[in-house]
């Protein structure tokens, strides 16, 4: 079965073809993130018009490049949610116009499970309801989940206050990095000292073992930067930002692998999938496969591409799911992972 997979929940217009649930025949994403770049994080109207402007022509090089017409394709998946509300009735609309043009079923897709299903993606071997551990990381959503494969999810913990890719996203922006901060954490962090600061991860108290907070962490490096702007310049000072982001990703990065493992072996749950857009990040590749390995959890990591939003992962798990009338979906911004 051929799926189109629309992604429009945040900035990214993404649309993607998938066959049989994992094979990718095409892809495109255009990003409105120049637009927001100068107000320092994603402005919901500016995306939601990009979306509008874009998504039309987004499809016709998708198909021209991937030389589908669209009788090949079989249905159609659209994300609808969570996100930006505006955001995601542009890909719902695109989706229900194209289904009614073209007489062809809708499947909504909730992008947090979308982002859990790109790991399976690369391992089309796995049972697709054996129990496994999911963490989701991006910038809007940070959660340790307990999955019988794709179908049902249970939140195990989340974030008190910032999600992962927000505190990337918030730290970059107190060191005069770009937006989004994550890539530019991981830039900066190359030239840097992992060991040039300590951050104390703080304890959670009444709540689950496997929840986050992680905005101490922002604050320990703002009132560092206080301190050395007393001093001068900071921002001039390459070798403190590069320090810095050094630490700071390595203490984020400990900090989820730790949690994420210990899920994993207090639910002896012995296979772990990753995804969402700070997946990207390097240095947690490397550690959640060295920590893994070493326990002998089995893990599932999704490409680069397929980490930040995209259509594939929506067209992937669209596949698996039971379609719905099109005018039935509309935009559920706050649609949590074990909704379906
Ligand atoms: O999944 P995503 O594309 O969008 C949401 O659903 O939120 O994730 C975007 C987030 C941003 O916060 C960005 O800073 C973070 O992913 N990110 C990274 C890296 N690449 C993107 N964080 C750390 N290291 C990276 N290389
Ligand atoms: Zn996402």
């Amino acid at each position: 079965m051929l799926v189109l997979g629309i992604e429009t929940s945040c900035d990214e217009t993404a649309l993607a073809l998938v066959d049989g649930g994992v094979k990718v025949l095409g892809t495109q994403v255009a990003s409105s993130l120049q637009l927001h770049q100068r107000y320092g994080g994603v402005v919901p109207e500016i995306a939601s018009r990009a979306h509008t402007e874009l998504i039309t022509c987004e499809l016709e090089v998708l198909l021209d490049s991937a030389k589908i017409t669209p009788s090949q394709i079989d249905r159609i998946a659209v994300t609808y949610g969570p996100g930006l509300s505006g955001s995601l009735l542009v890909g719902i609309a695109a989706a229900k116009a194209l289904g009614f043009a073209w007489g062809r079923q809708m499947v909504g897709v909730n992008h947090l499970q979308a982002h859990l299903y790109a790991a399976l993606m690369e391992n089309p071997g796995w049972p697709l309801d054996a129990p496994m551990i999911g963490l989701v990381i991006s910038g809007g959503h940070t959660a340790v989940i307990e999955m019988q494969g794709i179908y049902r999810y249970a939140v195990l913990g989340q974030t008190r206050d910032d999600a992962v890719g927000e505190a990337f996203d918030k730290v970059a922006k107190l060191l005069g990095l770009g937006f989004p901060g994550g890539p530019e954490i991981e830039r900066a962090a190359i030239a840097g000292n992992p060991k040039a600061y300590r951050f104390r991860v703080p304890r959670i108290r009444n709540g689950s073992a496997y929840d986050f907070s992680l905005s101490g962490m922002k604050t320990a490096v703002l009132y560092k930067i206080q301190e050395m702007e007393k001093k001068g310049n900071f921002t001039k000072d390459i070798s403190f930002v590069a320090d810095m982001s050094a630490s700071f990703q390595s203490a984020i990065v400990e900090e989820v692998v730790d949690k994420t493992v210990k899920a994993c072996q207090s639910k002896k749950i012995a296979r772990l999938l990753v995804g969402g857009g700070v997946v990207a990040n390097s240095l947690l590749r490397r550690r959640l496969g060295e920590v893994c390995g070493g326990l002998g959890i089995e893990l599932a990591v999704p490409r680069l591409s397929l980490c930040t939003d995209n259509g594939a992962m929506v067209a992937g798990l669209g596949h698996h799911l039971k379609p719905v009338p099109l005018n039935f979906l509309t935009a559920v911004p706050d649609l949590r992972v074990e909704m379906n």
